[in-house]
């Protein structure tokens, strides 16, 4: 047993705070439906996709009688994909439901994320072991996978697991693919009769797993508080020394949210959104124009020094590295277990340009070894390169570099570039959830036990106006079929959430624009400091300023 820091050790005894409607007697929380709903797109497909699930109606809880509450139950939970602060919360609103419904009901744990329920690789959560991870970070109290909950066996073999155990509900904690994957599975659940319901909760510190109904999803708030704190230390070291440029790549494997949410936080000197990237069509010598720029108006203010964000997604969002990357997916999968023969890197390159199309070679040929390579990498469960892996902050350095030696030779620039690299990712998805986080997750793992007693199914569990005080917030669930659309993937049309990504019309965004040639000139950095889980209100418990601008 590890030894408990004093922050833990306070932690455990943190009681997060609910939505008013879910603190009285849980006997006394009715559910109440609202009218049928449709598909944000391709309803006539949803329909017939889900022909059991599709058009429930929205959910909300209410004060009102529930007699049903109490049966008892055995619910499973998985925790699916990258960790996000405030699962270990999730898990306890549903446990802490549950059990106030019933003392004699069942938590179980699928231990490492979806392959638990296909393997049958369960554990029941008691009371020590929930006690053990109350309001702490990281997914260790079950572990989580990135295995794909897709296929009629594996169905098949979930539904052994909870026939074997009794298990009548399943609450998937996950992303926008594990949530659609909730759907399906919901769908097939329904379709056997199996009398099994599954409810998901949105998860992820990317934040793209977000619409009109979900607000955020959860991790969000912690990651990027814990990424800015970093970021504004940095920015005091670089206004002390004044002698580097640092380059930081943040994670968010496709949209921006992150790099923005830091942005409007700490107002670094540049900061890349990838999705204004896509829309203005911006090439590679482009951004690092783009950059330059801001490094030469500087260096002409005696300021040879500066903050600049990168979004880990960026490389995917330059049209034409998003081109090459989009074929190297095709072919590396097409052509599998011959790439897997060519032992070196010569020979690799060699094939890779003979049989990519005459843009995307010379695309491949222009990029430096190092990123060639980082491309070639493994591809992730969905066939997808695995952005978080390529040192695009590095590339930058050394395109940015050559491009001002280039100015230098010119007599266009006379400052000095000196500059560091940082990737921030890791250090922010197990931290310990901000009381924002750890009061939202705690209301969804509640919300979500209250969804699956009701008998709904296919519901994801949420939560509305998060930007008032946690008692005002509004619990219910929504249909996932409701946040679906038909889109292509690896050359099929499929059912699937919706990804929000950056909106360049929406306050977020705005706020950012209407400032960042200010913050690019100035010395205007904002240091939040670290999170704060103790003290008054406007400290510990604000939102982030992506929900505020969106709410407000
Ligand atoms: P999820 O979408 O599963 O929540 O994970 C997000 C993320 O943290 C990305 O930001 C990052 O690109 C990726 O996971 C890294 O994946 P891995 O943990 O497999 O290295």
């Amino acid at each position: 047993m590890s030894t408990l820091s004093p922050l833990q050790k306070a932690r455990y005894q943190y009681q997060p705070k609910l939505p008013a409607v879910l603190t009285g007697d849980i006997k006394n929380i009715s559910i109440s439906l609202g009218q049928p709903t449709e598909s944000v797109a391709d309803q006539i497909q949803m329909r017939d996709l889900f022909p059991l699930t599709y058009g429930a109606p929205i959910a909300r809880f209410t004060e009102g009688e529930n007699k049903d509450v109490s049966r008892p139950r055995k619910i499973g939970v998985i925790l699916s994909g990258g960790q996000a602060p405030g699962g270990h919360n999730v898990i306890a609103g549903i446990y802490d439901a549950l059990k106030k419904a019933n003392a004699d009901s069942v938590l179980y744990g699928f231990r490492g994320g979806p392959s638990g329920i296909i393997d049958d690789d369960v554990m029941e959560i008691t009371d020590e072991i929930m006690d053990s991870y109350r309001n702490t970070g990281g997914f260790d109290i079950i572990g989580s996978g990135r295995t794909k909950l897709e296929t009629e066996e594996q169905f098949e073999k979930s539904l052994a697991t909870c026939k074997k155990h009794g298990i009548d509900g399943v609450v998937i904690i996950g992303g926008d693919d594990s949530n659609t994957n909730g759907a399906i599975l919901a769908e097939w659940f329904k379709k056997k009769n199996s009398g099994i319901t599954v409810v998901g909760c949105p998860k992820t510190i990317d934040g793209d797993l977000k619409n009109d109904y979900i607000e955020t999803s959860f991790g969000f708030d912690t990651a990027t508080k814990t990424y800015s704190e970093l970021i504004g230390n940095i920015e005091k070291d670089a206004n002390s020394a004044k002698k580097y440029w640092h380059f930081i790549k943040l994670m968010g494997r496709s949209a921006s949210h992150i790099a923005l949410e830091c942005a409007l936080q700490t107002q670094p000197n540049i900061c890349i959104i990838s999705e204004e990237v896509k829309e203005k069509n911006m090439s590679l010598d482009d951004v690092v124009n783009q950059i330059t720029d801001v490094v030469k108006a500087r260096a002409d203010k005696g300021l040879n020094f500066g903050v600049i964000l990168i979004p880990e997604g960026l490389i995917e969002f330059i049209p034409e590295v998003g081109a090459l990357i989009a074929e190297l997916n095709d072919l590396l999968a097409r052509e599998a277990e011959y790439f897997s023969t060519l032992k070196n890197i010569e020979d690799m390159r060699e094939w890779i340009n003979h049989e990519l199309s005459k843009d995307s070679s010379y695309v491949f040929s222009s990029l430096p070894k190092s990123i060639q390579m980082q491309l070639l990498d493994d591809r992730d469960p969905h066939g997808n390169v695995q952005v978080s892996r390529i040192e695009t902050e590095k590339l930058l350095i050394e395109l940015v570099h050559d491009k001002l030696e280039r100015m230098k030779l010119k007599g266009e620039y006379k400052g000095k570039f000196s500059a560091l690299n940082h990737f921030f990712g890791y250090e922010g998805r197990c931290a310990f959830p901000s009381n924002f986080d750890a009061d939202y997750c705690y209301g969804l793992g509640f919300s979500a036990f209250l969804l699956l007693s009701a008998g709904l199914t296919g519901y994801i569990s949420n939560l509305a106006d998060l930007h008032k005080d946690a008692a005002e917030w509004l619990p219910g669930g929504v249909p996932l079929t409701m946040m679906m659309n038909m889109e292509q993937r690896h050359g099929e049309r499929k059912p699937v959430i919706r990804k929000a990504l950056v909106e360049l019309d929406k306050a977020p965004f705005k706020e950012f624009a209407a400032n960042r040639d200010k913050w690019a000139v100035e010395n205007a950095y904002t240091f939040p400091g670290a999170i704060q889980y103790y003290g008054p209100s406007e400290v510990c418990d604000q939102p982030t300023k992506t929900l505020k601008l969106e709410k407000e």
